[in-house]
C-alpha cells in the first residue's frame, strides 16, 4: 500500500500520481486533501507519515507547492526518512543509500512528466544495505537522542 497526500498546491499532481500508480496496480491510500480549498500541509503530512511509520503503508508520497514543508513535517515523525526530490538521480540514491520511506515532490517546481518518473524510480529502487545501514543506524541514534 502506498500512502499519498497533498495540500491545495499539490492537488493536481497528487491526482496524476494516484492515477499513474493505480494503473500500475499499486494500492493507494489517499489521505487528502481532496479539493482545491486552501489548507495546511502539516495536517496531511502528519497523518500520512504516521501511516508509514506504523507500517500500515509501505511507502508514502507527499505533494505540496515546493515539497519542502511536507518533507519537514514528515521528518518530524519517528522512523520517517523523507526525501524531497526534483530529479531521478536523487530519488534512486535516496532509496539505495538512505532507505528513504517517503518521497516529497514540489508541484510548483517539478513538472508532472518528471514527477512520475521520479515516483517510479523511487518505488522501483531497493536499499543497498551494507555501509549505508551503519549510517542510517547513526541517523536513527540522533533521532532517538533528540526525542528524549
Ligand atoms: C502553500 O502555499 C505552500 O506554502 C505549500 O504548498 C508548500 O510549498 C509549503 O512548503
Amino acid at each position: 500500500m502506498i500512502a499519498i497526500c497533498c495540500d491545495h498546491a499539490g492537488l493536481e499532481l497528487k491526482n496524476e500520481i494516484k492515477k499513474h500508480l493505480e494503473e500500475k496496480n499499486y494500492e493507494v491510500k489517499d489521505f487528502g486533501t481532496y479539493d482545491a480549498n486552501s489548507c495546511d500541509y502539516p495536517d496531511f503530512a502528519y497523518a500520512t507519515a504516521k501511516s508509514v511509520a506504523a507500517g500500515e503503508c509501505e511507502k508514502g508520497i507527499l505533494v505540496c507547492g515546493t515539497g519542502v514543508g511536507m518533507s519537514m513535517c514528515a521528518n518530524k515523525v519517528h522512523g520517517i526518512r523523507c526525501a524531497l526530490c526534483g530529479d531521478c538521480f536523487s530519488a534512486q540514491a535516496t532509496r539505495q543509500h538512505n532507505n528513504a520511506n517517503m518521497l516529497a515532490l514540489g508541484a510548483r517546481v517539478t513538472g508532472a512528466g518528471l514527477a512520475l518518473k521520479i515516483v517510479d524510480t523511487f518505488l522501483d529502487t531497493e536499499f543497498e544495505g551494507g555501509r549505508h545501514q551503519r549510517r542510517i543506524d547513526k541517523m536513527m541514534d540522533i533521532e532517538n537522542k533528540e526525542n528524549q
